[in-house]
């Protein structure tokens, strides 16, 4: 397990690119990052190369036994390209250029784009396919980032209706599929359809999903194109991408068949600062949140092969959310252990000096502008000779918990309820089951399922016969199953199924949705369980079950008596359903009865939500996210036994939360 650091040595004079890569060695860094967002650099004048800049930096990386991760740069095209182009420039919904001057202003369904950035990424690889210290690539930045995904322009137009028409064949089975006799949308032909553009009122949501379809599957086929020229150059180089945090507009189980493995960005300051109404608490400001962070880690580990890379990692105060207050002590190092313990196989600094131009001025680095120093350094560097001891393990989980990234889009544009964020219901059910001390893994809704005892499966709205299929083999067999409110209530093109929902599902879970509602504040929304009640918020269904048995009934409003929750015996397993949005300790209740259930070991106690562990291999971590101190028993190898605030510890064999206080 290494620390790795992203370096733009562009920005710095060539004199001083020795200084910082000796120090980066003494620091204990393994992996530096370059060449991102460097396009104007590596090619200054079209057609003209400058890599020169680059071999100076890996033959410095070489001889201090560095390792090079390279970036293709085309998240940011150089003001010559789009001048030549302007096509290339991302439009709005509402037709607004994203002009130069920033980086991310450009269409990924452009052909000219592709052909430019084919021509400089096959430079590059050429260029450095025999190249020492190269060991692998990511490719571009942050897809979607700065709400980048959607584009509108003439060309995805164009593209769009191609796409359409591979997928529907006849104009007539899309108006059949999408439901157009509503309010007069009927086409005639796929060159009538166009983006969805901005409209009076709300869009149709078969057109926008398949909008988002079709998005998603242009960032896919961009991404293929720059994965396939670098795996054609070298097959020993890695390809990733870095994702972002809870970013649920993409769907990364569509980029497996060209990554290596997905890599994510972890800011832990300033994510929890912008969950949509959600005040972070102050620890969360601090040191982040514990299981927004774990989710994050569980999703991108479950792209491919079972590991990620962070490839950016905070260094300190960064720049872009509302507010930026300083890490905690020992933040930079903690988050460096927690992604590890979480199957992360590279933790990545960003950045190495702080930049004293350009956008990102007031974001740390590991080391200041003057050269010096940061506490990032500090932690950066304790942390390397840390992990530099500890082997890399497997991580054994026993719940997996599913996520459809398109049921999420459906859901998001008909939400009916501004609370309903179904990310943040996934986490309500994560948050359950890791504060049982469980690992989770994350995977999507095609991936066998079979060595998990307990599938936890929330709102797959859109869910089809194959996959209901899927779920139902899953749970004949043996498995224990939970599903959530809104599962199986559309067709794959977002229209309600023609019977009731869970459709597909119905008779694997036995029951089906009578009526639903959703909650607002004002409202009692109470359900009881095994004779004790719990709140829940948002949504309310109210079941009809057909063999299910009720298990949680409705204790107020106007389904009060009627049933909430159900469990169904289908062959050798069962299925849980769940027509309510939980509190915390609902879902807890419910998990870890389901837990029971399943034979899984779990906790006596729930963990306050501060406070985690999570197991890689022959090692136990426990992180203490909160201020209250933590009391373990176990063979500590890292760390203490009592963990003050914002602390970590690592074990080896089994460990005992004593006391928290
Ligand atoms: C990331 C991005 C980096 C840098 C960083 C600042 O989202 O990938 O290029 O902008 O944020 O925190």
């Amino acid at each position: 397990m290494d620390i790795g650091v992203c370096y733009f040595p562009e920005h710095w004079p060539r004199e001083r690119w020795a200084t910082d890569i000796e120090q980066m060695a003494a620091a204990g860094i393994t992996y530096v990052r370059i060449g991102e967002f460097a396009w104007s650099a590596i090619e200054p004048e079209p057609g003209t190369h400058n890599f020169s800049w680059i071999e100076t930096v890996l033959a410095l990386l070489d001889e201090h036994g560095l390792q090079a991760v390279l970036c293709t740069p085309t998240a940011a095209p150089p003001k010559w390209l789009v001048d030549q182009h302007p096509e290339i420039h991302q439009q709005a919904s509402d037709g607004t250029v994203n002009g130069f001057g920033s980086r991310r202003h450009y269409c990924y369904n452009s052909p000219v784009y592709r052909e430019h950035t084919q021509r400089v990424v096959t430079a590059l690889a050429d260029r450095f396919s025999g190249a020492d210290p190269v060991s692998g690539w990511q490719i571009d930045n942050e897809y979607g980032c700065h709400g980048t995904l959607f584009c509108y322009c003439s060309n995805c137009a164009m593209a769009f209706r191609d796409w359409l028409r591979d997928r529907y064949e006849t104009i007539d089975r899309l108006n059949t599929a999408w439901g157009t006799a509503f309010w007069s949308q009927r086409y005639r032909s796929f060159d009538e359809i166009d983006p969805p553009r901005s409209t009076p009122a709300d869009h149709h949501p078969s057109h926008l999903l398949d909008y988002h379809r079709f998005t998603n599957a242009g960032v896919v086929a961009y991404n293929r194109l720059q994965a396939r020229i670098l795996q054609a150059a070298n097959d020993d180089w890695f390809v990733t991408h870095n994702f972002m945090c809870s970013h649920t507009e993409l769907d990364p189980f569509a980029f497996r068949d060209a990554l290596d493995f997905a890599s994510w960005d972890v800011y832990p300051t300033g994510a929890p600062q912008t969950v949509p109404g959600k005040q972070p608490s102050r620890e969360a400001l601090r040191i982040g949140n514990a299981d927004q962070l774990g989710l994050n880690h569980a999703w991108y580990r479950g792209v491919a092969s079972d590991r990620f890379w962070v490839l950016e990692q905070q260094p300190g105060t960064i720049n872009w959310p509302p507010y930026s207050p300083t890490p905690a002590d020992g933040a930079m190092a903690f988050w460096a252990h927690h992604a590890v313990a979480h199957g992360a196989d590279v933790v990545s600094y960003f950045r190495w000096r702080r930049c004293r131009s350009g956008q990102e001025q007031y974001h740390a680095g590991l080391r200041r502008g003057d050269g010096t120093p940061d506490r990032g350094y500090h932690d950066a560097s304790r942390v390397a000779a840390e992990l530099d001891g500890l082997a890399d393990g497997e991580i054994d989980a026993s719940v997996a918990l599913v996520i459809d990234p398109p049921s999420l889009w459906a859901l998001s544009s008909q939400p009916m309820a501004p609370s309903f964020d179904p990310w943040e219901q996934i986490k309500t059910y994560y948050t359950a089951i890791r504060g049982r001390g469980i690992t989770v893994a994350v995977v999507s809704p095609t991936d066998p399922l079979e060595s998990y005892p307990f599938v936890v499966a929330p709102s797959l709205h859109l869910l089809d016969a194959v996959r209901a299929e899927h779920l139902t083999q899953y749970v004949e067999s043996g498995g224990t199953l939970l599903t959530t409110l809104r599962t199986g209530e559309k067709t794959r093109t977002n229209r309600l199924v023609a019977g009731m929902a869970p459709g597909p599902l119905t008779a694997t879970v036995g029951a089906t949705v009578a009526e639903h509602e959703t909650v607002p504040d004002q409202f009692e929304t109470r359900v009881t369980i095994d004779g004790s009640t719990f709140e829940y918020h948002t949504w309310a269904e109210a079941l009809a079950p057909t063999t299910a048995t009720c298990i949680g009934t409705h204790a107020a409003g106007v389904h009060q008596h009627r049933p909430a929750i159900t469990r169904n015996d289908v062959g050798d397993g069962s299925c849980y359903y769940v027509g309510v949005w939980p509190t915390p300790a609902l879902a807890d209740k419910l998990i870890s009865r389901v837990l029971s259930e399943a034979g899984i070991d779990q906790l006596d106690d729930r963990l306050p939500d501060t406070v985690r562990v999570a197991s890689r291999g022959q090692y136990t971590w426990v992180f203490n996210f909160g201020t209250d101190s933590v009391t373990i028993a176990g063979d500590v190898t890292i760390g203490s036994a009592t963990l003050e605030a914002y602390a970590y510890a690592v074990t080896t064999g089994s460990i005992d939360l004593l006391e928290i206080h």
